[in-house]
Parts: C-alpha cells; structure tokens; sequence
C-alpha cells in the first residue's frame, strides 16, 4: 500500500468500522477445518461446497449441521473474552514489573504451596496455646497486636516467615512501592472477573440446541475438547493453579530441569507422571511452547503471597514469630467454641480435634494469619485490601465458571466420555474440594482467612 508524505495512505481510503474492528476476520473464522482431521473417517467429515469460502452462509446438505455454527460461535465468544482477560492480566504483570525493578527486583518470587501443603500435619509448637485447651484462651488484646501488626515498619517481633519456604533467593517487598499501583491492579483483575462472568450466560444460548442437535455433529469433534483451550490454561497459569498441569508437558531433559529447578522436585514429582493422552502436545501441539512459558511466568497467586510477607508485616526480626498468629488464632477459637456450644449443642460436639487440626493448619501458613489481621482492622492499608477482595472475587469467578460449565455439561451429555477422554469424572475432580486448595484455588490463604476471622 502506498503511503504519503505524513505516513497515511494516499489511495484516499478512510478508515471504515468493519477495517478497525477486524470484522471480516471475524466473520470468516466460522468455518470448519477444510481437510480431513486424521483419525475422522471422511465420509463424516462435511464436504466443502464448491467455491464456498468462509464468510459465505454455513453450508447445508450432506454432513453439514446448522447448530454447530452455533457451537463453534459460542466457544469463539469465550475465548475472545479469554483473550482479553490475558490482555488485562499481562498489563497487570507489566505494571508490578515496572514496579519492582525500579527497587533492583527482577522477578516476583514463586509461592510453593505445594510444597508447604505436603506438610499436612499443623505446626502444634507454633501454636503453644491452640492445643490442646483452646476454649481456655479469650485473648481480649489481640486487636491492639493486630494494629502493630499493619503498622509500616513493625518493630520487633512480628511474624517472620519461615524461609526455607520460600525461594532460596527470597526478596520481601515493601507495600509502598505499589502505592501508585493499587487502584491500577485492582482494576485489571475486577475487569477479569466481569469478563468470566459476562460470557456464563453463553452456556444459556447453547442450551438451546437439545442434546440431540448436539449429538448429530459431537462424534466428529474428538478428540477435540476444551480441555486443550490453550488460553483457559494461560489464565490458570496466571491466576496461580499450575501445579496440576505439570505432568501435561512433554517430558524432557531442559524442561524437566527448568521447572525442577523453578518449583523443586518435590511439586514436580507430585503432579505425577506424564500421560500422553492428557498432555498439551495431544490436546494443543502448536501452543506447548507458549504454555511452557505461561508456566514459568509471574502469577497472580505468587504477587499476593508476595505481598503478604513484605516488610511491613513482617518486621526485621526473627523471633517469636508465630506469637501473634497463636495469639489470633486462640482468641478465634475461642470464639467459634463459645459461638457453638451457647447456639447449637450438636454443633458443639462437631467442633472437635478435627476442626481444631484443620484451622491449625490454616494458620500454619503465615500469609493466612497476615490476611486475618488485614481484614480484621479498620487501619488496614485500603488498596492492599481492595486489591485481595478482588483477587478472591477472581477466584470465585474462575470456580463458579467451573460449576457452571460441569453442570451444563451434565446437562448435554450426562455421563458419556467427554470428546477430550475425561468426562464429568473428571469436571467433578477438578471443582473437588477434596483435592488439596492450591490445587483448584489461586489464592487459599484468602479463603482460609474467613475460616478463622472473628
Ligand atoms: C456442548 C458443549 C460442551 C460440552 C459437552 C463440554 C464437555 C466437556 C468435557 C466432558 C470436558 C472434560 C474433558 C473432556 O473429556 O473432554 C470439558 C472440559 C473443558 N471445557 Fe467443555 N464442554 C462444552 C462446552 C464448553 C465451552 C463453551 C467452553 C468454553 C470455552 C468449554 C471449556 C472447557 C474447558 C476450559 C475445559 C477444561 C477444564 C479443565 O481441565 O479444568 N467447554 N468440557
């Protein structure tokens, strides 16, 4: 194309809506895969009319099924918004990149939950007054701790995090260098979790092709599924889940040493052993690369967990550091017995050593007992705790999308294999509380923290 003098072009053409907003590439990606895919038996495979082109109306006649324009269209829909939402969520990584190498950081470090979450059984001598006579401790003075505790600069003690949990290179930031930042980051994550929320209604317009509309085109599909929708898995990797998704690589000798390095040997080994039928090089062969990267990459999870161990809460020295989470987490206790022995007897007698156990080991990660004082005090840093609220509405957003895809997927196919070789089997394994948090959930210690809030 020609171009004038001042850079524009000379052929007098103004630039039109349809040009700006790509509308012709948009129109045109509603087509089906001209060649055969291996594996499909051809006659299945709906003949591309003679001189059709995409753009033109869907074809008609033969194998061709009008309800899979609306299918195709649908998943379109969701991956436009999942393609917007990296766009958010990469502007986000810029902007705390920006940040933090301003203060000689290069990299956000990685939160090991995986590793910490091996460690089932709570730290008891951490907690010398949780066990085992819990109701006997109504602290009354935690709230003033509780403020020392959001104080920039915590005099000694505060709560030190263990390091050994933590990179071996660990670098605590200082909430001050995001002051700038907040309502900025706050806004990127918010706008994500509309994004997943605007396109639910999506599964509604499927819903009304019945599952035998769906049926008359489904077979062909496998074993495509959404199970390889690259970009679902960029946003999981953004958002923090990633440990699950390691034995889907490919295995070999650099990537196994980059991530062992990265994420040590005991995450890597408990993703468990490479599958080929549910890895990427099966399911998106020409996105592996990418995903490797997305694997590697800042997350979500890794900035707040960053965040909940800066300077500010963690103050400089390194003793009697779980005082003030033991001192928080008996008065809460203490509560939740009072709470259930005064309003319900049965309650009562449910709230035994278990309960006990699992809020212990809740608070055995000192992010948890960090995230209780912030939300717990009106002196909280505001946009810190903006920003939290947001990223746990992002978490929800991304398990409600979960629950409500398995539940429409019930819907359409009931127990059948899924395209992909899963099936609800595995939907209802992924959404399980069951399996360990970090598993499914970008950010457990904002979800533990309600656990144990007064
Ligand atoms: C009739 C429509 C649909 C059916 C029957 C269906 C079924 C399934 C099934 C059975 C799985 C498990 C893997 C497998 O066995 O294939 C799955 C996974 C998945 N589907 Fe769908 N799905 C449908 C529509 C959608 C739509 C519209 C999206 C939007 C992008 C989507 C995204 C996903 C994703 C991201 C996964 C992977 C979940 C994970 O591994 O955590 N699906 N789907």
């Amino acid at each position: 194309m020609k171009l004038g003098k001042d850079g524009r072009r000379v052929d007098g053409k103004h630039l039109t809506y349809n040009d700006y907003i790509n509308v012709r590439a948009l129109v045109e990606s509603l087509r089906l895969a001209p060649d055969v895919p291996q594996g499909v038996i051809p006659e299945r495979w709906p003949k591309t009319p003679k001189g059709w082109k995409p753009g033109d109306a869907w074809p008609t006649g033969g194998n061709w099924c009008h309800d899979e324009a609306l299918f195709i269209t649908v998943h379109q829909g969701f991956e436009l918004w999942f393609r917007q939402m990296r766009h958010e969520l990469g502007d986000l990584f810029a902007r705390v990149a920006a940040s933090t190498a301003a203060h000689g950081v290069t990299q956000i470090p990685r939160a090991h939950l995986a590793r910490r979450d091996a460690e089932q059984a709570p730290k008891l001598d951490r907690f010398p007054k949780l066990y085992p006579e819990t109701t006997r401790f109504a602290a009354s003075n935690a709230s003033s701790a509780v403020r020392d505790l959001i104080l920039h600069d915590l005099p000694a003690p505060g709560i030190f995090p263990r390091r050994e949990d933590l990179d071996a290179g660990f670098t605590p930031c200082r909430l001050s260098w995001f002051q700038n930042d907040w309502d900025h980051l706050t806004e990127r994550v918010e706008r994500c979790t509309k994004m997943l929320a605007v396109c639910l209604p999506y599964y509604d317009i499927l819903l009304h092709m019945t599952p035998a509309q769906f049926l008359a085109f489904r077979d062909r599909l496998a074993p495509a599924s959404g199970f390889g929708s690259s970009q679902f898995r960029q946003i999981e990797f953004a958002l923090g889940v990633r440990e699950r998704h390691f034995a889907k690589f490919t295995p070999n000798a650099a990537w196994t040493k980059t991530l062992r390095k990265r994420f040590g040997d005991e995450v890597v080994d408990a993703a468990g052993p490479f599958r080929a039928e549910d890895s990427f090089a099966r399911h998106c062969p020409d996105e592996e690369k990418t995903l490797a990267q997305a694997a590697l990459g800042p997350s979500l999870r890794d900035l707040v967990y960053w965040l909940l161990t800066a300077h500010e809460f963690t103050g400089k020295a390194d003793r009697d550091r779980f005082r003030l989470a033991d001192r928080i987490a008996a008065r809460n206790l203490a509560q939740l017995d009072h709470d259930n022995s005064t309003q319900n007897k049965l309650v009562s007698a449910v709230v035994t050593g278990d309960t006990y156990r699992q809020l212990g080991r809740h608070l055995a990660h000192f992010e948890t007992v960090v995230v209780t004082a912030l939300l717990e005090s009106t002196d909280s840093p505001f946009g810190l705790v903006r920003f939290l609220q947001a990223c746990l509405a992002l978490d929800d957003g991304v398990l409600h999308w979960r629950d409500v895809h398995l539940r429409f997927v019930e819907r359409m196919i009931g127990a059948r294999p899924g395209t992909g070789g899963g099936g609800l089997q595995y939907l209802r394994r992924v959404v399980s509380d069951k399996a360990e948090p970090y598993r499914q959930r970008g950010f457990p210690c904002l979800w533990e923290a309600r656990s144990v809030l007064l």
